[in-house]
């Protein structure tokens, strides 16, 4: 799916905006503070109702207002769709999908999939876990609904097990009740486990393959860290799988996977209970990349950081793109964290998929790979005047 047209109302500097777009590279330049992120967060909400920059809701509605709305008009080879999320101050997010009402906001997921990068995320490989659990997640949840209600389920069940542990004393009716949310945790956390270990194999291969391109060398390898499954462990439950691993294998890993989660809650049981918290799970998981066969976390030098997180959101986008779904790419103010030959490089690799919207304080420069088909916008306090 791709956005022809894409509405604004009251959304951050917007007032009002309707803007038509291109399919391959839509390229937003102009000042600080004039409005480009803002663009593509209103695309986030759309494609995951919610701010790519992690805003609340009420953050991003236009000073002085009670609520905003954004909207898109997308299109695939196939069919159109139209999407319009509305929120009101201290009411919930609705979305209507060609004028009907989602019940389950979460619905929405999916249907325009996106894949976004800021300057921030130069340092998913570099810092803690929960930023790659998070990229993690965000794809997975983009690829399968079920994913995204499973997560869900884990989540809760996490924080009323937690609950749980903290209120524990010795005796037998405290047992019962944490052992009622350790059998939900067991249920859920191991369908999270088992799509993040069906998902990885082909992940890897796609991040693999961008940063060929992008780094011009090293071999960039993801495998799935977690205290549930013993990597080497992992590895071959995988590799026992039959025919090409893709995301659809979940279901046979599921079973293997919730011994092993059974088992690990049970050698940790005595100490949750003096600490009062869930000591595994999925919640601790994590993605390791290795660069050419190291930690990239211990030794990547700065480039190095920088170009794998680049390969990984181009993975996250190809993933996204498969099946002929489209991906619609987020590129927000990236080009200035790059040399020339990799800001190159990038442009040339985003022109793969097939909408790309991408900002920048400055022009593109002349004789970039696919500067020249791009639709070129210039973006001034709220205003996007197309070039
Ligand atoms: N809720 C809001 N209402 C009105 N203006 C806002 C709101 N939130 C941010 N702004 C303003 O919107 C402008 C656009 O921000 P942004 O899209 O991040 O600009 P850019 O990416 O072009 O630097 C900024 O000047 C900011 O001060
Ligand atoms: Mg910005």
């Amino acid at each position: 799916m791709w956005i022809r047209t894409l509405r604004l109302e009251n959304f951050r500097n917007y007032e009002r905006l309707e803007l038509e777009l291109e399919d391959g590279l839509n390229f937003l330049h102009g000042p600080n503070g004039s409005g480009k992120t803002s663009v593509l967060e209103a695309v986030s909400y759309l494609a995951v109702a919610r701010s790519l920059k992690g805003a609340s809701d009420n953050e991003v509605i236009r000073w002085g207002q009670q609520g905003f709305g954004v909207g898109a008009d997308a299109r695939s080879e196939e069919s159109s769709i139209s999407i319009v999320l509305k929120y009101v101050r201290g009411g919930g997010k609705r979305v209507t999908v060609d004028g009907t009402a989602l019940t389950r906001l979460s619905d929405v997921v999916g249907l325009l999939r996106v894949a976004w990068f800021c300057p921030e995320d130069t340092w998913v490989t570099k810092g803690g876990p929960a930023e790659r659990r998070r990229l993690l997640d965000m794809t997975l949840c983009q690829l399968d609904a079920g994913y995204l209600r499973t997560l869900a389920d884990y989540r809760r069940t996490l924080r009323q097990r937690n609950e749980a542990l903290l209120a524990w004393t010795p005796g037998a009716e405290s047992d019962r009740i944490v052992d009622v949310w350790t059998e939900r945790l067991v249920e859920y956390g191991s369908k999270v486990i088992a799509a993040r270990l069906a998902f990885l194999p082909r992940f890897s291969i796609a991040v693999a393959r961008v940063h060929q391109h992008v780094a011009g060398g090293g071999e960039l390898n993801l495998e799935y860290r977690g205290n549930v499954v013993p990597a080497a462990d992992a590895r071959s439950l995988v590799d026992d799988l039959p025919g090409d691993v893709t995301l659809a294998a979940q279901h046979d890993l599921v079973e293997p996977v919730r011994e092993r989660f059974r088992d690990a809650l049970e050698r940790v049981s005595e100490d949750e209970r003096r600490r009062g918290f869930t000591l595994v799970g999925p919640h601790r998981g994590d993605l390791e990349v290795r660069l050419d066969g190291r930690v990239l976390r211990q030794f990547g030098s700065q480039g190095q950081h920088r170009t794998a997180a680049i390969a990984l959101k181009l993975g996250e986008a190809a993933v996204l793109d498969e099946e002929g779904h489209g991906v619609i790419v987020l590129l927000d103010d990236i080009l200035s964290e790059l040399d020339a030959e990799r800001g190159e490089a990038l442009v040339e690799c985003t022109s793969e998929f097939g909408q790309t919207l991408m900002t920048s304080t400055r022009l593109l420069p002349e004789g970039y790979a696919g500067a020249g088909k791009s639709a070129v916008f210039r973006v001034e306090g709220g205003e996007v005047v197309r070039q």
